[in-house]
């Protein structure tokens, strides 16, 4: 250990990543024993989705960026592994901590297993039993290659033990993008963008799509966009859409959404923009009348938040969310989506305002101070079993 200090290197890549490691890299700055170390693999790499979260949620620039970009999922994997790989020749921490479900977690996790280095794993233990997400397959790998595994959910908790991964390894510590949202909420409320859509009165809903399932195919993303755009006629539809989202819609033409340029929307239509900042997409989730989305992320946003959410999937691995929260998943029809989205319009799906008791465990802000509380504990311990074993 260099220096007598935990030197803890945490990987980001994709979006999803940045609101999972910034509340430990700030709780990081509060224990002077700590030397993090920030690894970007540079699997997202435009402005919109990289590095405004490193700018809203104040998180110093990465020690390392692997620039790997874009490729087929074989090509992106392969191309993390052996820039990572080269890095931990000359840089070798205490541990690795990874989290969620994507290329760079499962990528690097794999290279310090087989290192040697210690892992965390964040967001561990969720399962969609659905074997055709690429992300299913990350999570599963990233797990059993895991020698710590921090959970967010009991359902998660239940998935481990039944995989047969020993208790003492797993943490149930709670949810680290609700320490973001917390955050974000108190320090900045970002509404730009939704006083520049002329939408601070007005009722609006919010749409994100990117699952390879639901917009590589050109008839799935049209046949969906076009329910939407009825459910548009009623209520402006806000879509900060995802690069590979954008993609099909543009190569194919797809014309049922509407291009915003700027200003004020009118009261209707499908409205299509780049991706939103982490603040102006909290502030809008946190305002709509309901948001449909695929995302994971976003469907534990707003159950914190109390707004309807409509999950456009057949399943979920976050199950709390629709247990205790005020998730729905409606399966991936596009008839099922208008009806239940009329549905919220008409007979809203309950009153907001819950007591904080009616959120998931856990999810209260400080899961990032249990975490270092474990990951402290854990490197102390067996930095002294090692010195026991060597004799001085
Ligand atoms: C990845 C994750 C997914 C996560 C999502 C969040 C995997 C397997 N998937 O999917 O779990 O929910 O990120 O966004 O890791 N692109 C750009 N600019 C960028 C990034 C991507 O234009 O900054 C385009 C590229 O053309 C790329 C495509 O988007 O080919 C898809 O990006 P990729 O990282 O492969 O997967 P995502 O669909 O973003």
């Amino acid at each position: 250990m260099g220096n007598n200090r935990l030197r803890i290197m945490s990987i980001v890549g994709a979006r999803p990543n940045m609101m999972k490691v910034a509340p430990l890299l700030t709780e990081f700055r509060l224990h002077e024993e700590i030397e993090p170390i920030l690894v970007h693999t540079g699997q997202h790499y435009d402005y919109l989705m990289s590095q405004v979260f490193f700018d809203q949620l104040r998180v110093p620039p990465p020690d390392y960026n692997l620039g790997v970009g874009s490729g087929t999922h074989y090509g992106q994997t392969a191309e993390i592994i052996r820039k990572f790989g080269d890095l931990l020749q000359h840089d070798r921490p205490d541990m690795l901590l990874v989290a969620g479900d994507v290329n760079s977690t499962f990528a690097c996790a794999l290279v310090a297993a087989k290192e040697r280095i210690p892992v965390a794993h964040l967001e561990a233990g969720l399962r969609s039993f659905d074997r055709s997400m690429p992300e299913e397959i990350n999570r599963i790998l990233t797990d059993a290659l895991a020698d710590l595994l921090f959970t967010t959910e009991e359902s998660a908790n239940l998935n481990l033990a039944n995989e047969g991964v020993a208790p003492d390894k797993v943490f149930f510590v709670g949810n680290l993008v609700i320490d973001s949202l917390v955050r974000a909420l108190k320090i900045a409320p970002g509404h730009r963008l939704r006083a520049e859509l002329g939408l601070t009165t007005k009722p609006y809903a919010v749409l994100t799509l990117h699952r390879p399932s639901n917009v590589d195919h050109a008839d799935q993303l049209s046949r969906t966009l076009d329910a939407v755009a009825e459910l548009a006629q009623r209520i402006p539809v806000i879509f900060p859409a995802h690069p590979r989202t954008s993609q099909t819609i543009k190569t194919a033409q797809i014309g049922a959404v509407r291009h915003w340029e700027g200003g004020s929307l009118p009261a209707a239509g499908l409205w299509m923009m780049p991706p939103a900042s982490y603040l102006d997409f909290l502030d809008l989730i946190q305002h709509a009348v309901m948001v449909i989305t695929d995302s994971g992320g976003v469907q534990e946003e707003t159950t914190y938040l109390d707004v309807p959410c409509l999950t456009y999937r057949d399943n979920t691995e976050r199950p709390v969310t629709v247990s205790s929260g005020t998730n729905k998943v409606v399966g991936c029809d596009p008839h099922r989506l208008l009806l239940s989205a009329l549905e919220i319009l008409e007979h809203p799906l309950y009153t907001r305002g819950k007591p904080a008791s009616l959120c998931p465990p856990l999810w209260d802000g400080q899961t990032a101070p249990r975490i270092v509380r474990v990951l402290k504990q854990t490197l102390q311990r067996d930095l002294a079993s090692t010195a026991e074993r060597v004799p001085l």
